[in-house]
């Protein structure tokens, strides 16, 4: 939570309680340089409703940009969700857009495409984030 404070403020990043986050820790990973979490990113798993993922909350510390590790962290939990068995990755964002596109090589896709449950937060979010998605 201390990491991605300030990215929250900022907007980048959805808000999460403790509890929303305790509740699904099993889904969070981080990235340690010499046992500091310099990094996070989260895989929220949609089946049944679709054979795919979510990956969220991906943010690295302002000191630690652009030395790949944004890219590390999408890559592990890639490899991840293939690992599961899923089909597709999606990714909602309203700043990050162009990393996700030219660094992970998403294209943009639209509300329809995800869970009925996860649309309806998404409309009720009101952030107005672009759906990316990435076939596996
Ligand atoms: C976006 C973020 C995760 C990138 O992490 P990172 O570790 O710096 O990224 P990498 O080192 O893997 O990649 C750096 C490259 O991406 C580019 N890049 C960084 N942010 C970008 C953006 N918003 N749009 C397009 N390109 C971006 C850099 O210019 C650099 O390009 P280069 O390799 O061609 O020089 C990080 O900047 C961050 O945490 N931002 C705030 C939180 C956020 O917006 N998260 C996504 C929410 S969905």
């Amino acid at each position: 939570m201390r990491l991605i404070k300030n990215s929250v403020q900022a907007e980048e990043l959805v808000k999460r309680s403790e509890q929303d986050i305790l509740q699904k820790i099993q889904d969070f990973f981080v990235f340690e340089i010499d046992k500091n979490v310099i990094g996070c990113v989260a895989l929220h798993d949609m089946r049944p409703e679709l054979p795919a993922a979510e990956m969220a909350c991906l943010y690295v510390s302002n000191g630690h940009e652009n030395q790949g590790v944004g890219r590390k962290l999408m890559r592990y939990v890639e490899d991840r969700a293939r690992e599961m068995g899923m089909k597709q990755l999606f990714a909602l964002s309203t700043r990050a857009f162009n990393y996700f596109q030219q660094k992970g090589g998403y294209v943009e896709g639209a509300a329809e495409m995800l869970p009925v449950e996860r649309r309806e937060k998404y409309a009720l979010s009101g952030r107005n984030s672009k759906v990316l998605y990435k076939a596996l």
